[in-house]
C-alpha cells in the first residue's frame, strides 16, 4: 500500500470515528538494517535503508475533548492525559505516542485537545521498526499541527527516549534515523559518534530482499538490554587497559582489541568482538559499494550474520536456517537485520535473480518446516508531512 493509499484509508477511519477530517497527515517509513549490528548504541556506524512501508498519523483539533488516539487497524480509541503519563498503559500501542507527545510538550509544543489516528503497513513484530515509524510519524504530525519544528536529530532522540522509557527497550538511534533520513534508491550511512548521515548509492541492478520467518518477536522481552550492558562492561575494562580514552567500543581499534581481548571475561570478549568487527565491516562495505564490488559486500553480510550467530548470540535457529537457504540458493549475501532474536533477514540479490531466489529460499525453508514471508525492500525517502489543510500543495 502506498503512503497515499494509507493516508486515504486513515482519512476515512478518522472521519468515521471523530466526525471530522484530519487537518494534518504525516507519514514515516520502517527500515532495514543492511550492515552494522548493535553498533548504534556503541557509537559506531550502520548502513540501513528506509523501506516503502510505514505509518500514517493524522490529527484534527477537538473542542475540549482532550487527547484521543485511534488505532486504525483495531478501530479502538484510547483517551489520555499527558499530566498522568505512566509507562504501564493498558493499550500498549498508545505508550509510544504518549511518550513522544510527552517529550514534545516538554519542548514547548502545545499538545492538547487533539483527535489523533494512525494506520500502518508494516507487520508488527517483523523487525522492520514499525514502532519507530509510528513514533516518528506522530512527531512529524504534531510538529506540523503546532507549527514548531525541532532539529530532526532531536526528534530522533526523543522518539528513541519514548521507546526506551515508555516501552522498555533501551535501543539506539538507528531505527529513528533511518525513518527520518531515508533516501530513495540509496543506503544511508549513519555515524552515531558525530551523528552525521550521508547517503551511499547502490547499483541499479541490486535488490535487497526481506525474508521474515513467521514467528513474531518483541525486543523489549529479549536479551537486547542485557547485551547493551555487556558492551558497556567491556568498555569499562578496556578503558583501564588502553592508553587512550575509551568512551565506547567505537574508540577501540580492531588491532588493540586483538591485543587486549584476553583480558576480558570470555562472554564480554565475544560481545565486544562482534561490535568492533561490525564497525570495521561497515567501513569495508562502504568502500566495496563505492567500487561497485557487490560480491565483496555480500560476503560481508554473510560474515556479519556469522558474527551475530557465534559472538553476539542474537540469532535464532530459524534465522540461521534462512541464511543457509539463501547461501544454498546462490544469494550474494544474507544476514539478520535489526535487534535479532527473531524479526527479518535481508538478502542481497541481482535484479534478474530476484524472483527465482525468493522462490528457492521459500522452498528450502519449507523443507525444514519453516514458513516465511518474502518481500522486496525498496530503499525509500524518509518521514514527511503528506497533508495540511492550511496549505495548498500536498503530496
Ligand atoms: C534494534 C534497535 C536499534 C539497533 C538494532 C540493532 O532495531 O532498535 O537501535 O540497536 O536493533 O542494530
Amino acid at each position: 500500500m502506498s503512503s497515499r493509499e494509507l493516508a486515504e484509508r486513515l482519512t476515512s477511519l478518522h472521519r468515521k470515528h471523530y466526525g471530522r477530517d484530519p487537518q494534518v497527515i504525516s507519514y514515516a517509513p520502517g527500515r532495514v538494517e543492511v550492515l552494522g549490528n548493535h553498533t548504534d548504541y556503541n557509537l559506531g556506524t550502520v548502513l540501513s535503508a528506509a523501506i516503502d512501508k510505514g505509518h500514517c498519523f493524522a490529527i484534527s483539533s477537538n473542542e475540549g475533548k482532550g487527547l484521543r488516539l485511534l488505532a486504525g487497524d483495531l478501530e479502538e480509541i484510547a483517551s489520555f492525559n499527558l499530566e498522568q503519563i505512566s509507562p504501564m498503559e493498558k493499550a500498549p500501542w498508545a505508550r509510544y505516542i504518549k511518550g513522544v507527545f510527552y517529550y514534545l510538550k516538554e519542548r514547548g509544543l502545545e499538545i492538547k485537545d487533539f483527535d489523533c489516528s494512525f494506520l500502518g503497513s508494516i507487520p508488527v513484530g517483523s523487525g522492520l521498526s514499525s514502532s519507530a515509524a509510528l513514533e516518528v510519524s506522530a512527531a512529524f504530525a504534531a510538529q506540523e499541527k503546532c507549527g514548531i519544528w525541532l532539529d530532526p536529530k532531536e526528534i530522533a532522540a526523543l522518539c528513541r527516549d519514548a521507546e526506551s522509557i515508555f516501552a522498555g527497550c533501551n535501543c539506539g538511534l538507528l531505527d529513528q534515523f533511518s525513518s527520518i533520513f531515508g533516501k530513495k534508491h540509496s543506503l544511508i550511512h549513519s555515524d552515531f559518534k558525530d551523528l552525521s548521515v550521508r547517503s551511499v548509492a547502490i547499483p541499479e541492478d541490486i535488490r535487497f530482499l526481506i525474508v521474515t520467518p513467521e514467528i513474531t518477536h518483541s525486543l523489549a522481552d529479549s536479551p537486547y538490554n542485557a547485551r547493551r550492558e555487556s558492551c558497556e562492561s567491556a568498555v569499562e575494562v578496556l578503558g583501564t587497559l588502553l592508553s587512550y580514552p575509551v568512551k565506547s567500543l567505537r574508540d577501540v581499534s580492531p588491532k588493540d582489541f586483538e591485543k587486549f581481548k584476553k583480558e576480558l571475561p570470555e562472554e564480554l570478549a565475544k560481545r565486544a568482538a562482534h561490535i568492533i568487527g561490525e564497525i570495521y565491516r561497515v567501513s569495508v562495505g562502504v568502500d566495496a559499494l563505492q567500487r561497485g564490488d557487490i560480491d565483496e559486500f555480500g560476503q560481508l553480510m554473510y560474515l556479519s550474520h556469522e558474527s551475530s550467530r557465534d559472538l553476539f548470540e542474537n540469532s535464532t535457529p530459524e534465522l540461521d536456517l534462512v541464511v543457509e537457504a539463501a547461501r544454498e540458493s546462490g544469494a550474494l549475501g544474507a544476514r539478520l537485520s535489526g535487534g535479532g532474536w527473531g524479526g527479518s533477514l535481508i538478502v542481497l540479490a541481482r535484479a534478474e535473480e530476484e524472483t527465482t531466489l525468493l522462490k528457492t529460499i521459500t522452498k528450502n525453508c519449507e523443507k525444514h518446516n519453516l514458513a516465511v514471508k518474502t518481500r522486496v525492500a525498496v530503499p525509500s525517502d524518509g518521514a514527511r508531512v503528506l497533508y495540511n489543510s492550511n496549505r495548498e500543495n500536498h503530496e
